[in-house]
Order: structure tokens, then sequence, then C-alpha cells
């Protein structure tokens, strides 16, 4: 994880376990580890803030015991991201990040989530715009930036989240800034590689990249991680 303290030269694979075999989680999580995925992505939701129940706290806590040197972040999609604090220092996650429009005290959040050693971030869905961000860009270590609305695997990108990302990778660079950007669901292996030639130094890989292949998890995998390897390489 040391590559997230700054800018990331070859964009990473971050596989969503919701997409993943529950009665063979271990070896999924395996395969896609074979196939190059450099962290884990779990969605925790609550049944309000979407409308859907994904992983647990418990299995995330079986997850991080059973592969202790991969790196996991959370995707919270809940309406109290408070009350999770606590689950929160009990797992320590290498990182989580809660949605923008869930409280009203983003910046207590986020310094919450920092002082239990865990980088913080948040999350803007597609049609939130990145305006949002500029009062807290000192407060982030990431962003974590919707391709869907939040709650479903499967779902289709919605394409103006390219400009999104274009336009926070430019303010990164322009503020001088190292948060690193994420980019969450309908990623595939034609938006992935440019999203990552736009600046994205995250790609959570669900349904269209790693898990439902007809050439399998690990194949998958692999094949996403080359061909966003490659569009960094053009724009470099
Ligand atoms: C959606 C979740 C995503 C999702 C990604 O609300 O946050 O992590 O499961 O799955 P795909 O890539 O299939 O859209
Ligand atoms: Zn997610």
């Amino acid at each position: 994880m040391e590559a997230l303290k700054g800018r990331i030269e070859m964009a990473i694979l971050n596989p969503t376990l919701a997409c993943a075999d529950i009665m063979h989680l271990s070896r999924d999580i395996e395969e896609v580890i074979e196939g190059g995925a450099g962290m884990l992505h779990i969605d925790i939701m609550d049944g309000h803030y979407v409308p859907n129940i994904c992983l647990s706290f418990e299995q995330a806590r079986a997850i991080r015991s059973a592969f202790p040197h991969v790196p996991m972040d959370l995707h919270l999609m809940v309406t109290e991201p408070f009350q999770w604090l606590k689950e929160l220092e009990t797992l320590r996650p290498d990182m989580a990040a809660f949605h923008l429009d869930a409280t009203s005290f983003p910046l207590r959040m986020l310094r919450s989530i920092r002082e239990r050693g865990i980088r913080a971030g948040v999350v803007l869905n597609p049609v939130q715009p990145v305006s949002m961000l500029e009062e807290i860009l000192g407060e982030l270590d990431y962003v974590l930036l919707m391709g869907v609305e939040p709650g479903f695997s499967g779902q289709i990108f919605y394409e103006p989240v390219h400009e999104k990302i274009r336009e926070l990778s430019s303010l990164r660079t322009r503020q001088n800034r190292s948060f690193s950007i994420m980019v969450d669901g309908g990623v595939d292996f034609t938006n992935g590689p440019v999203c990552a030639r736009e600046g994205a130094d995250i790609l959570v890989g669900g349904a269209f990249v790693c898990f439902g292949q007809p050439e399998g998890i690990r194949g998958s995998a692999s094949r996403f991680v080359a061909a966003i390897d490659t569009k960094k390489e053009e724009i470099a």
C-alpha cells in the first residue's frame, strides 16, 4: 500500500467481493490475487442508504484474518457512518470511505477514521459534482467516484463520470495533492483502461471484470490488470 501514499504509476485492480461466490469465498479471493489484484473491496450496506444488504463486518473480519497481507478497503453505504466507527476500529481496514451525503459532518468523520490509523475517503454518487469536495480536498486520502448508483452490482457505467475523473485528476495536479482516485461500479474492459488513463488509481472490478467471465476469475483478472497497465504506459 506504499504506492497509495502518493501518485500511483500503475492502476490497481480492486475486486469487489460482493460479486464473489459466497460458497467459495476463499477460493475466489485466492484466484483474484493470483490474477494480480492489489487489494480487496468490501461493500457494506445497511439496507437504508441503499435498498440492499451485502457483506457484514463479521465476514470482513474473517477475510482479514485469512488474508492478513492483502490490503482491504471498506465502502460504507450507510446512513449513519459515525455508528460504524467501533466496527472500523475492530476491523482496521487499510482504507474506508463513506458517502458524502450521508453526514453533515464529513470533516469529523474523516478525522475519526484517520485517528484510527485508517486512510479516509469520501464517495460521490454519479450525479454529484466534484465541486462538492472543494472544502475538504486537504483532508482526503482518497476519493471514490461511483460509476453507477450505489447498491447493486452489474449496472452500466454512467459515461459522464469520465469527465469527473479528468476534472478531479487535474485538480489534484493543480493543487499538488496526493489523494488517490478510486472508481467503482460498472467498470469493464473498455471503460476501465480509459478511467486509468484519465487519472484513476484504483479500479473496483465486479461483474464485468473478474467475476462471471467465461475465462474464469484468475484469467479475467490478469487480463484486466494487463489492460490497465498498458493504458498507464501510454500516457507516461
Ligand atoms: C455497488 C458497489 C460496487 C459494485 C460493483 O453499489 O459499491 O462495489 O458491487 O460491481 P460492478 O462492477 O458489477 O458494478
Ligand atoms: Zn463498492
